[in-house]
């Protein structure tokens, strides 16, 4: 295994077993609202353990994949499944809100409970929507706060904190429902350059301890170290999809060539190895990977 490789491959050990039926799949995924096709035809599978991260231009539906997953849009045609629930079946909002137990979401917008301090804001689902019992929430939200980083900010109010605390709060949120899955849609985006780091590093230990994850970024260095398998989407369709050392490597399609030029050139190192994936095209960075 050479040194891109191993850069980029998770250890084998704890990889999902191949032939292991998905948890997460869309199969012929059409969605349309109006006139707007918005899913062309969208497949997409995710296997237990797995980290699959979806890129692609701002509109081409990223966003509008993981509603569907989580049932908050329907679509027109096509099958989701997440487990074995057939996700674009369920009609009442007691089958919904069962589903939303096992799949957490985390979004750009934080969305934390200002009036409530991080640790009520960590176990007012589990104990209002579950039935938990605070005996048992509480201690496991002290035990999420550590996982995140943020024991010291347990009686904090959201105001009080950066927008990464908030945003691992977030995360930690997410988690103490205890999800078989995360979805994570563009949740740096609005960051403070300084604070995407702290985040990233806790979605990557989620990664690395198993947390089955479906990720929107556009931190592409950190989408092709942690994804078992990137998807690219353009205009509601799959365009390519692989590993990581195909789609960042040796990508097929001269679309996906041309939006990783972009989405790379802006930043000012690629992983070691990357750079010669563009020496065939017009490339944006010089050849020690830094923006001309
Ligand atoms: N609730 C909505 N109503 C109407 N159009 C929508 C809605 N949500 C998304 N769209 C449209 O769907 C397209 C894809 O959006 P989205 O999935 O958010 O893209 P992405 O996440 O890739 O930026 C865009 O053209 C957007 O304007
Ligand atoms: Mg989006």
């Amino acid at each position: 295994m050479n040194a891109t490789e191993s850069f980029l491959r998770r250890d084998p050990g704890t990889a999902a077993e191949p032939l292991a039926a998905p948890l997460v799949a869309l199969h012929d995924v059409h969605l349309r609202f109006g006139d707007n096709a918005v899913l062309n035809g969208i497949d997409v599978e995710v296997r237990r353990g797995e980290a699959v991260t979806i890129i692609g231009p701002s509109g081409s539906g990223k966003s509008t994949i993981l509603r569907c997953i989580t049932g908050l849009l329907r679509p027109q045609r096509g099958k989701i499944r997440v487990d074995d629930t057939a996700v674009e079946t369920l009609h009442s909002e007691d089958e919904l809100i069962a589903l939303r137990k096992r799949v957490g979401f985390v979004f750009q917008q934080y969305n934390l409970f200002p009036h409530l301090t991080v640790l009520e804001n960590l176990v007012i689902a589990p104990t209002r929507v579950v039935g938990r019992a605070r005996a048992e929430a509480e201690p496991e939200a002290h035990e999420l706060l550590a996982r995140v980083r943020l024991s010291g900010k347990a009686n904090a109010y959201p105001g009080e904190l950066s927008g990464g605390q908030q945003q691992r709060v977030a995360i930690a949120r997410a988690l103490a429902m205890r999800p078989e899955l995360i979805l994570f849609d563009e949740v740096t985006s609005a960051l403070d350059p300084e604070t995407v780091g702290e985040v990233l590093t806790v979605i990557r230990e989620l990664v690395e301890d198993g947390m089955t994850c479906v990720l929107v970024t556009h931190e592409m260095r950190f989408a092709a170290e942690i994804s078992d398998h990137i998807y690219f989407t353009e205009a509601g369709r799959i365009v390519e999809h692989g590993p990581p050392e195909q789609i960042f490597g040796n990508p097929v399609h001269e679309r996906t060539r041309a939006f990783l030029r972009r989405a790379l050139g802006a930043i000012p190192r690629l992983p070691a190895g990357f750079d010669a994936a563009f020496a065939s095209t017009p490339s944006p960075l010089s050849a020690d990977g830094v923006p001309q």
